[in-house]
């Protein structure tokens, strides 16, 4: 029987940060398995999980220098940031979200230091799914309508209406640009507020399926410029939630449409870490969330599920949980032989690009998972 591995959860230092890598719950599966857990100091205080609910589940509290240096899997939320780098080496196995394609200070720093990298945001199931991103779009659609009846109401700069209106009061209009996951999870916190919701789908399939699981209670209709000026000058809200995989987000509001939008009406554009979907839209953050321009508000929160770390954590630990375990189990070069969706979050290996489209983002040399499996140090158990 092998012997259980040594995994590792860091604090996250990123500002507004407050996530953890794993829960009390999922450690105490870890233990129960064989493995052993580190936890640095106070990282889980940020989604009210104290030092003591971990230690509680059977793992160990240890400094920061600890959690780097003794660990053989380390777990963390966020990207490792440049404080970090210096701790990146050689033997451990790192599994977080990466965004490495639009950070080429880190893709270096993890190449140089012989890390394997894994990350979440590309573990892609064979047909295309992302299950490591998803549960993160499915917090950031709810919060999208919440936010967007909160900035509606007057005081907030807003026009000063209750989406769910009241017996003898029309509801709102929620406009929905892109019925995927944050557009569906908009749409339903919509519906139960009250509103009257409308979604745009370029694809005739989803829109098919989304009528079936919302059973005929929102509007679907074909995204088109067209649609969207004529949509756009009845609409209370607008959450835009559209993504093009591997591009940035085509512009579907253009300026010259807020002329047409409703004084105090308020616009959610959630692809804003794609760069956005309305020409006006620009990164803000939980401290700053809006803005107005043209008399419209614009609420475009880069990190939307770091507003609720309690809910946030626990989604994705739920989803990455599987994937700990199966490297933990077998060792990474075991784990992506046996699953093709974990081999494909493989970005980093033993100094060489394996992700090819983090290769061609810096002009740098791609190379395949399978070349360097057989020499990579972390593939030699
Ligand atoms: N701001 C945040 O905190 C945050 C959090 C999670 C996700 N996001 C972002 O939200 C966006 C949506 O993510 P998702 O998980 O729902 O993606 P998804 O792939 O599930 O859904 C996107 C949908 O957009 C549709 N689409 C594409 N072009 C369109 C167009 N021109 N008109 C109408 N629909 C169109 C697609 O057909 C698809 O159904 C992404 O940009 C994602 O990065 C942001």
């Amino acid at each position: 029987m092998p012997r259980g591995m040594r995994i590792g959860v860091a604090k996250e230092i990123k500002t507004d940060e407050y996530r953890i890598a794993l829960t009390p719950a999922g450690a105490r599966e870890l233990v129960l398995k064989g493995h052993e857990v580190l936890i640095e100091t106070t990282a889980g205080d940020g989604s009210s999980f104290p030092d003591a609910d971990y230690v509680r589940a059977g793992a160990q509290i240890v400094s920061l220098d600890d959690v780097w240096s003794r660990s053989e899997m380390l777990l963390k939320v966020k990207e490792p940031i440049e404080p970090e780098y210096k701790r990146l080496r050689e033997g451990l196995v790192l599994f977080t979200y990466l965004h490495i394609a639009a950070d080429e200070p880190l893709t270096r720093a993890l190449a140089d230091s012989g890390i394997a990298a894994v990350a979440y945001e590309t573990v892609e199931t064979d047909d295309g799914r992302l299950p490591l991103l998803a549960p993160m779009s499915e917090v950031a659609g709810r919060i999208a309508s919440q936010a967007g009846a909160y900035f509606l109401e007057k005081p907030l700069g807003g026009r000063g209406l209750l989406l769910g209106g009241v017996p003898g009061v029309s509801p709102g209009r929620v406009l929905i640009l892109g019925g995927g996951i944050v557009g569906y999870n908009a749409a339903i916190i919509a519906l139960g507020l009250g509103a009257q919701v409308t979604i745009l789908e370029r694809s005739i399939d989803r829109m098919r399926h989304l009528e079936e699981i919302l059973s005929g209670r929102v509007s679907l209709v074909m995204s088109s410029t067209l649609q969207i000026e004529s949509s756009i000058s009845e609409a209370d809200l607008v959450i835009g939630a559209v993504l093009i995989p591997g591009a940035r987000a085509p512009k579907l509001v253009t300026r010259e449409m807020l002329k047409e939008m409703k004084q105090g009406s308020v616009i959610v554009d959630v692809a804003i870490d794609q760069g956005g979907c309305v020409e006006t839209a620009h990164p803000t953050t939980h401290s700053d969330p809006v803005y107005v321009v043209d008399g419209v508000t614009h609420y475009c929160v880069a990190n939307m599920p770091g507003g609720v770390p309690i809910t946030s954590t626990k989604a994705l630990t739920n989803a990455t949980l599987p994937y700990v375990e199966e490297i933990a189990e077998h060792g990474l070069a075991r784990a992506v032989a046996a699953d093709r969706a974990l081999a494909r979050g493989v970005n980093v290996l033993d100094g060489k690009i394996v992700y090819e489209a983090v290769a061609e983002a810096h002009g740098l040399e791609f190379t395949p998972l399978e070349e360097v499996t057989e020499s990579a140090a972390h593939f030699q158990s």
